[in-house]
């Protein structure tokens, strides 16, 4: 517990900001500008608060000469608070919209390209891979099925990989999906071979990384709300892109198309953020 004694005031000064910003793109890759600047600011008082730093000049130098404080940094700024199937009803909608459509849509042509863009420790490329494999049941076999999961977090895309969860992570699952899908070790549980072969884990930066595409569903979700505003429309039309035609965009329940990306999708089931690409 931290007493009052140990909170340092915080010293903060526009051009000293600049310039830790400067040194942490430098040091960890991390895009400052790209994200809002409350968000940041917020997440940055975290560490100055845990290194006793009273300026951001202080801890600019602490940072220079200290990796273990750039990886909690890494992980301070990236928030990667997920689970298993968060918002099932998102799931659900997707399973009983989506699927049908796409699976009728694409007919002979049995390769299904998904990308789970923030994917953090995996919750969310392995649900959608298990929702895939109950959907299609018997028949998921004659499909060639891949799940991109990318991120910028190290720590998470390493959890990612293994598709292990704590026991605790699992208590909203329920025993059938338990039984079928994973598999116990020790006081954790793997997701089984057959679902972690669906799934690739890949390190891929939503700013500066590479263009992707060739999707037939993007789940973005619960990452852009901490982008700023013109780099949410830029992303969404890189989404765009990166669908084949008549794919879908699914986003996190607290996100909303911005700017001129609102004309480029057609609202498949708003409440659940279900958008699909317009033809053009
Ligand atoms: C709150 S988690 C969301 C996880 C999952 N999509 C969900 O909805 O549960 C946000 C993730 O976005 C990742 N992230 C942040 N900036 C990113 C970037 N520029 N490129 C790729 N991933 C990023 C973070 O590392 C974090 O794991």
């Amino acid at each position: 517990m931290m007493n009052t004694s140990d909170i340092v005031a915080l010293r903060e000064d526009d051009g000293e900001f600049s310039e830790l910003k400067t040194i942490i793109k430098r040091k960890i890759g991390f895009n400052c500008e790209q994200y809002k600047q409350a968000h940041l600011k917020r997440r940055l008082a975290v560490r100055l608060r845990a290194t006793q730093s009273k300026s951001y000049k202080e801890y600019a130098e602490l940072l220079s000469k200290n990796l273990a404080e750039e990886k909690q940094l890494k992980e301070t700024l990236t928030v990667n608070v997920t689970e298993l199937f968060r918002n099932p009803e998102t799931y659900e909608a997707v399973r009983a919209t989506v699927l049908p459509e796409l699976i009728k849509s694409r007919g002979e042509n049995r390769n299904l390209k998904i990308w789970s863009a923030g994917c953090s420790n995996g919750e969310e490329p392995y649900s959608i891979a298990i929702m895939l494999a109950e959907y299609l049941g018997m028949s998921a076999k004659r499909y060639n099925i891949s799940i991109m999961g990318t991120d910028i977090d190290e720590d998470s895309l390493n959890k990612a990989g293994l598709g292990i969860f704590h026991q605790k992570q699992l208590e909203k699952i329920s025993k059938e999906r338990l039984a079928r899908f994973f598999n116990k070790k020790d006081d954790n549980y793997q997701v089984t071979d057959e679902i972690r072969r669906l799934v690739t884990i890949k390190n891929h930066d939503l700013i500066s990384g590479p263009k992707l595409s060739g999707f037939d569903i993007i789940f973005c979700r619960n990452v852009t709300i901490y982008f700023e505003q013109k780099l949410q429309e830029k992303l969404y039309f890189d989404f765009y892109n990166a669908l084949k035609d008549g794919g879908y965009f699914v986003m996190g329940k607290t996100e909303t198309l911005v700017g001129p990306s609102c004309k480029l999708f057609k609202h498949v089931d708003l409440k659940e953020r279900i958008y699909q690409k317009k033809e053009n």
